[in-house]
């Protein structure tokens, strides 16, 4: 049991391609093709502005992605651009993570979302999702100016609950997170929803799931 459970928004908790499932019949064939690139992109921005030190919201970054998406894959119908943002504000959450939130605060840990998105990107997220009263904070990079995976990001968490890194236990689905975390110090739980490859393989994940679920035992207790 860990003080406080610390979740990826994400990919982790948010399904990031809902967005486009949910327009696929009007962007036509490429759709899939256009959420990995918008995907990608969107990551690879905040890496790059990290480096340069020309942070900008995250939410710009998913639009400048979703444009290269558009330019890159031309047979992609544009007119959704509105409506994919929009989906993307307000996204669902996978279905098991209510479920577990909730067994996580009946055994008395905190619950925290950590992400690149800005607090009000990830706050829209946590309320079209239905997920207010199962989630105890979300702690935004935008504070430090600075994208995962540099040590600060993480160290947010330690110096708002005064806690040791051991204390937490942190979740993602994005494995190169995964091992930012592990790099600091945190329990680390790589939630593998697209069944990906290992990778980073000096800095591994303390446990691997293919959803959230195994995040509670069978008694109902925090793992
Ligand atoms: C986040 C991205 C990395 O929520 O998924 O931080």
């Amino acid at each position: 049991m860990y003080s406080a459970y610390v979740f990826d928004a994400y990919g982790t908790l948010f399904d990031v391609h809902a967005a486009v499932r949910a327009h696929a019949n009007e962007i036509g064939d490429d759709a899939a093709q256009l959420s990995e690139i918008w995907r990608q992109k969107q990551l690879e921005y905040s890496w790059t502005r990290t480096l340069m030190d020309r942070y900008q919201d995250f939410w710009l970054l998913t639009e400048q992605a979703l444009d290269f998406a558009f330019d890159k894959v031309p047979s992609a119908n544009r007119s959704a651009r509105a409506a994919l943002l929009d989906a993307y504000w307000n996204l669902a959450c996978f279905p098991e993570v209510p479920k577990v939130l909730k067994a996580l605060k009946d055994a008395g840990a905190k619950t925290a979302i950590l992400s690149n998105g800005s607090t009000g990107m990830v706050e829209a997220a946590v309320t079209s999702a239905g997920l207010e009263s199962l989630i105890d904070d979300v702690v935004s990079v935008e504070r430090i100016g600075r994208f995962k995976a540099v040590p600060d990001v993480y160290r947010m968490i330690t110096e708002d609950y005064r806690i040791y890194p051991d204390a937490v236990s942190f979740q993602s689905s994005n494995r190169w997170d995964v091992a930012g975390a592990n790099a600091f110090g945190f329990r680390t739980v790589w939630c593998n929803r697209g069944g990906q490859p290992e990778e980073y393989r000096d800095l591994p994940p303390d446990l691997v799931l293919a959803d959230l679920n195994g995040l509670i035992g069978a008694k109902g207790q925090p793992v």
